[in-house]
């Protein structure tokens, strides 16, 4: 089961990298009720109705403009606008203040999550890393922070090296690191130090063998090692994950480290698990949703067909239905 696991994986994180099945896919006129499940809409207003929806229920949020893989700098720049039109409604709502506590990060209810491949890394580095020092200044100037996502391993080196310049000015900049790559516990160790904020995750990529671990059990084995050296440091974790087993570790170290409930937080993406969401939170932890909106929901809305099995019949229902 666990081979027939991986296989359906790849297949599906392939099929995510053909442009035939995305047309396929986008066309197909199921498509909306199921990328709903997973996006909160198209434009900022249906992302800030979503946002409010969450926070009222007690939510943090990191909002996602979907799009990756940018091939110009007008597209780039079309996607720093929109961060900018979206912070810029995030403050007017009001939920972009630090909330009290943090742990001497800043922790506000609502802030964003980039991809710099959306703001033009694959093409001009320079460019990325400007456009993602505008949308942190203006993050910074209505309390708020921006977390850079993390993309596939070729990137991981360039997008670290943003990220620390980035920090320079906006220590408050948080990291995402991927329990499957095998560098990871390194990158964990640099980056567990005061004010810093790192999203630990397994990882969504399809990655060759000599930089990731494959089989699940072992990319599990090296999130509990990431986590342990996140909690026993100084930053501020926050761990990624809807994985049962993995939160209950993660409960257990918090214990373990003496780290209050404002010392990290738990993050899950939007749509996935979400009465888990509301219970952790009711139980007194901060809980952060990942809400990706936009139109270019097909690479994400793949990455989530790939984690599981039980996604892919619901998408297979929904297309049998129709
Ligand atoms: P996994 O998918 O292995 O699931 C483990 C268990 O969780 C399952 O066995 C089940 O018990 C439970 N579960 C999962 N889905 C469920 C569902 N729909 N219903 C009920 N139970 C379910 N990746 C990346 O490469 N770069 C990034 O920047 C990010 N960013 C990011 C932000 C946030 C907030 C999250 C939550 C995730 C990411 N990811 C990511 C994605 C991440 O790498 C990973 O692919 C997914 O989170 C899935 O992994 P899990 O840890 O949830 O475990």
């Amino acid at each position: 089961a666990g081979y027939a696991a991986i296989m359906l994986r790849s297949v599906i994180l392939a099929a995510a990298r053909s442009q035939k099945v995305e047309r396929l896919v986008e066309t197909a006129p199921v498509s909306r009720d199921v990328v709903k499940r997973f996006v909160a809409g198209s434009g900022t207003g249906e992302a800030l109705d979503a946002t409010r929806q969450l926070a009222d229920a007690g939510l943090c949020i990191t909002l996602d403009n979907l799009g990756e893989d940018t091939l110009t700098a007008d597209q780039a720049n079309a996607t720093k606008q929109a961060y900018l039109e979206l912070l810029a409604a995030l403050g007017q709502a009001g939920l972009t203040a630090p909330k009290e506590g943090g742990g001497g990060v800043t922790v506000a209810t609502a802030e964003v999550s980039l991809k710099l491949s959306a703001l033009g890394q694959a093409f001009d580095e320079q460019l990325a890393e400007k456009n993602a020092r505008e949308i942190c200044e203006a993050a910074a100037a209505l309390g708020t922070t921006v977390t850079l996502d993390m993309e596939d391993h070729t990137t991981t080196d360039s997008t670290l090296d943003i990220l620390s310049r980035l920090r320079r000015d906006h220590p408050g900049t948080g990291a995402v690191l991927q329990a499957y790559l095998r560098r990871t516990e390194g990158d964990c160790r640099e980056l567990a130090t005061a004010g810093s904020r790192v999203r630990l995750c397994k990882g969504a990529y399809k990655e060759p063998e000599h930089v990731a671990y494959q089989a699940p059990l072992e990319v599990d084995k090296s999130y509990v090692r990431c986590m342990n050296i996140l909690m026993a440091g100084e930053g501020y974790p926050m761990l990624a994950t809807h994985d049962p087993r993995l939160i209950a570790i993660a409960q257990d170290r918090a214990r373990w480290f003496d780290r209050s409930p404002d010392e990290f937080e738990f993050q899950m993406l939007y749509g996935i698990r979400p009465e888990e969401q509301t219970r952790l939170a009711r139980a007194g932890h901060t809980v952060r949703v990942y809400v990706p909106y936009g139109t270019e929901w097909y690479g994400y809305l793949m990455r989530r067909l790939a984690e599981r099995p039980a996604n892919l019949a619901f998408f297979g229902r929904a297309l049998i239905s129709k």
